[in-house]
């Protein structure tokens, strides 16, 4: 009778493990750092893409393109520090990313010898969203980053046939592709270095109703630039709720989902 209530429990312990290791490899999404208002934990809410070639015109640590790595991807954005990080990764050897430091708590990157770029990447990926020079708590919960360090390096090959730039969504060329536009919020959006108070949204939106292909835009319940259409309650930044929302020139899910009752 033990000996059959022993074997029951390893049994329940070995399926668990089995769960729990089926479910981080399903769960498993490809990251290069971390970035405020980065679409990580809802990427798989939106539509997949209906073309080969994604424009991500709105970059930032470019989720959307990150799980659909292997199309014909162009990043874009305003933000220098973004774009020198993405343009910094896509040449950097699996050494440059293994032998950064295990990091602390607490440990300061401004007195690490990194070079001004290996610097950005470090403040964008020490705390977990706003770039910080500072090793937050966080870093506790993941073992130093050790293992996100170990996979971002096992990684870097998937993006080296990305083409990335840095410039202004309203600079490109109207090609025929999906575009996933995640522009700053319109409520919101203001703590961006490229911030949403300089974006025109009339303007946003005419520019999004007129792309070739697919169109998927991404926004908060609050936006009223274009008819919007609840996806997804999160919690985001400062413990704060988001309802998160989409527009899309093609059909999509969501169509039928009215504002009020979400
Ligand atoms: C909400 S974030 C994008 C997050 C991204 N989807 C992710 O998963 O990390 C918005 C980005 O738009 C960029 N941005 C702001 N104004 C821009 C403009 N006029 N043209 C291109 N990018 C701009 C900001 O620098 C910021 O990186």
């Amino acid at each position: 009778m033990g000996f059959r209530c022993q074997t029951g429990l390893a049994q329940n312990r070995l399926l668990y493990v089995v769960f729990f290791v089926l479910r981080s490899i399903l769960n498993f999404k490809l990251f290069m750092f971390s970035y405020y208002g980065s679409k990580s934990k809802i990427v798989d809410y939106y539509p997949p893409p209906k073309y080969g070639k994604i424009i991500e015109p709105f970059a930032g640590s470019a989720r959307y393109s990150l799980k659909y790595f292997d199309r014909d991807v162009l990043l874009v954005d305003k933000y220098e520090n973004v774009i020198k990080v993405w343009k910094w990764l896509q040449q950097c050897s699996k050494n440059d990313i293994l032998k950064f430091p295990r990091l602390e708590k607490g440990m300061d990157i401004r007195k690490m010898d990194l070079s001004d770029v290996e610097r950005i990447f470090m403040s964008f990926l020490v705390a977990s969203g706003r770039p910080s020079n500072i090793v937050t708590k966080f870093m506790d919960f993941s073992n130093g980053r050790e293992n996100t360090f170990k996979n971002i390096a096992n990684n870097l090959d998937k993006i080296r046939h990305w083409e990335i730039r840095q410039g202004s969504y309203d600079e490109l060329e109207n090609v025929e592709a999906t575009w996933f536009i995640d522009p700053p919020y319109q409520f919101g959006g203001e703590h961006y270095k490229e911030s949403s108070k300089n974006i025109s949204f009339d303007s946003l939106a005419e520019w999004c109703k007129s792309r070739n292909g697919q169109a998927i835009v991404c926004e908060n319940t609050k936006a009223d630039w274009l008819p919007f259409k609840p996806v997804v309650s999160i919690q985001g930044a400062c413990q704060t709720n988001t309802k998160e929302a989409i527009w899309s020139n093609l059909k999509t899910n969501y169509d039928n989902v009215q504002m009020g009752l979400f």
